[in-house]
């Protein structure tokens, strides 16, 4: 008998969203309409394997998966972290690797290892709490920023900053450095507590085909 109900997935708009899709064209679930980049389509749907799939801001993710919105969500470890919603994270889908690292100009470096009261800038005022009150026991004050961090110690606005590094090249080219890192980070799929229960068997077996096609 074919599935009657929609499996959602909600992924993160841009390089994560191409990717899964590339992996599970792979696996035969395609989405034609998907492909074109002109339009601004935000919901998808493939009728055959009654899959749906939809785009989202990365970090609301979480946010949907948790309220059952979509069944599956793919975003990243860092968005994981900071949002810390209620969803079961099943795999590491091994893309979009890079690295939460704590940042700044080699002078800082000393600020960190004499536990100072400091400034940190970061687009993931979560993780960077975590790290320095629950990891680090140092207390620091925390600046929210929306993107762009590296400006935080170049204009004097914090000491560091708490960020992710992909090739590096940003911090090199602004005169920054990793000075402590935080944790590695890649694409995690993610999954509705509801769903799991309910759907135990085609989500069970989706997590396997995709595990087998990531090896
Ligand atoms: C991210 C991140 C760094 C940069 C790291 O920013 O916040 O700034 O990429 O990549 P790199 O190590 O390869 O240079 P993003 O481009 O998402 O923009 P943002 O500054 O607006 O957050």
């Amino acid at each position: 008998m074919g599935e009657t109900r929609y499996l959602t997935f909600a992924l993160g708009k841009g390089r994560l969203a191409n990717k899964t899709m590339e992996l599970l064209e792979k696996m035969g679930i395609t989405c034609e309409e998907m492909k074109d980049k002109s339009s601004r389509k935000l919901v998808f749907v493939n009728e055959e394997k009654k899959f749906r799939f939809f785009l989202a801001k990365g970090s609301d993710v979480p946010t949907y998966v948790e309220y059952g919105a979509a069944d599956i969500g793919v975003v990243g470890k860092d968005t994981v972290l900071e949002e810390n919603r209620r969803v079961y994270e099943v795999l590491d889908l091994g893309f979009g690797k890079c690295r939460m690292c704590v940042c700044g100009p080699e002078s800082a470096r000393e600020l960190l290892l004499h536990h100072e009261r400091i400034r940190v800038a970061s687009k993931y005022p979560n993780i960077a709490k975590d790290y320095f009150y629950n990891k680090k026991h140092q207390t620091v004050d925390i600046i929210r920023l929306n993107g762009s961090v590296e400006l935080g110690p170049m204009v004097g606005l914090s000491d560091v900053i708490v960020d992710i590094v992909e090739t590096g090249s940003t911090l090199k080219e602004n005169g920054l450095a990793v000075l402590e890192e935080i944790c590695p980070l890649s694409a995690r799929m993610i999954v509705n507590q509801v769903s799991m229960q309910m759907q135990t068997e085609r989500i069970k077996e989706l997590i396997h085909d995709i595990r087998g096609h990531l090896q």
